[in-house]
């Protein structure tokens, strides 16, 4: 292997740096030149390429968001937008890709692999958690550290005014934040969209706690389950609670990854390069137990990835 590209695709997660600086300092360091795509699939159609330096990912581990900037690609879905990417990628005679993001941004590379035979390689980048294969993606540690943040602000002012908030955090399709940040923030009820919550019944129990005397409650809701604004209205028309919304949306996807983050991404940046090298291709690199892994992407492909029954038990068994 010559020459390896990198990019980032799909939502950005905090840790995209430190993985995108692994995988050009571990090409670097097999002699391999790494080149830098913008914008994701989007850049790649326009040939925005360029080779990458040491200095290129120099004093970047520490920030959020992605240097390379990402996008999502509709274009890129189609026969001749993939088409276009492939004649870009061999022009500039990259022989390797790296694609950092989630399982959409994985079966773009796979597409590239079938049209040029580029070896292909996935990180796992998307705030989610909600990749088949890997215990964790880059991104979810400081996604939900930064709502545990902002749940732990919430609930000083919910307790002064003993009322009820109910905060919408991020998760189109799956739960995985809310449970998470719920278990940590110590909420006491989560909605999140793979379990139907019986609503009736969570209003009667919000209305039992006040009334033995419970200073504050928080109901956090994955924003793919429903909206927090909806939410609110049915607690206040079906309690006596006074009850409010707040949305953490966006907020969520930025600032400085955590330490575990940082690592998880530096970890699995070196390895999916030495797995490239040592010939391996349309693979992700993933995280089981400590363990590194790499998984098929078809495998990532294959399904979801289930919220864990035994915390969502936990929720309901930490709220009395
Ligand atoms: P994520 O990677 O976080 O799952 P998306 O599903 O939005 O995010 O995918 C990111 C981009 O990957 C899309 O905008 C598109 O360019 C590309 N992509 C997604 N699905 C496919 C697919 N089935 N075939 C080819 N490219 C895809
Ligand atoms: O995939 C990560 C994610 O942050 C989801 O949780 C959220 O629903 C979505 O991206 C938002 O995407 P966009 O940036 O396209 O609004």
């Amino acid at each position: 292997m010559k020459r390896l590209a990198i990019l980032t695709s799909g939502g950005d997660a905090p840790g995209m740096n430190a993985a995108i600086r692994a995988v050009a300092r571990t090409a670097l360091g097999q002699n391999i030149a790494p080149y830098a795509v913008y914008r994701g699939y989007e850049g790649l159609i326009n040939g925005e390429i360029e080779p990458m330096t040491t200095l290129s990912v120099s004093g970047i581990i520490n920030r959020g968001g992605t240097i390379l900037r990402t996008s999502r690609c509709e274009r890129f879905k189609t026969p001749e937008g993939q088409k276009t990417a492939a004649e870009a990628l061999n022009s500039y005679k990259i022989d390797g890709l790296v694609v950092i993001g989630g399982d959409g941004s994985m079966r773009g590379a796979c597409a590239l692999n079938e049209l040029t035979g580029i070896k292909v390689a996935g990180l796992p980048g998307t705030i989610d958690n909600d990749i088949p294969g890997t215990d964790y993606s880059i991104g979810f540690d400081t996604a939900i550290n930064t709502a545990l943040g902002a749940i732990d602000r919430i609930r000083d002012t919910a307790h002064s005014h003993e009322r009820v908030f109910v905060i919408e955090v991020m998760g189109r399709n799956n739960g995985h934040i809310a449970i998470e940040v719920a278990i940590s923030g110590g909420a006491e009820a989560a909605l999140i969209p793979e379990i139907e919550l019986d609503m009736a019944g969570l209003s009667v129990k919000l209305d039992e706690w006040q009334k033995r005397g419970k200073r504050s409650c928080i109901v956090v809701v994955a924003e793919g389950a429903h909206r927090a604004t909806d939410v609110e209205k049915f607690l206040r028309s079906t309690t006596g609670c006074d009850v409010r919304a707040v949305v953490l949306g966006y907020t969520q996807r930025g600032g400085s990854p955590t330490a575990f983050d940082r690592s998880l991404a530096t970890r699995l940046g070196a390895y999916a390069v030495s797995r490239l090298i040592e010939g391996h291709s349309n693979e992700m690199a993933g995280i089981a137990g400590s363990h590194l892994c790499s998984v098929p992407i078809s495998y990532v492909q294959s399904g979801s990835k289930p919220v864990d029954p035994e915390r969502v038990r936990l929720v309901e068994s930490m709220a009395l």
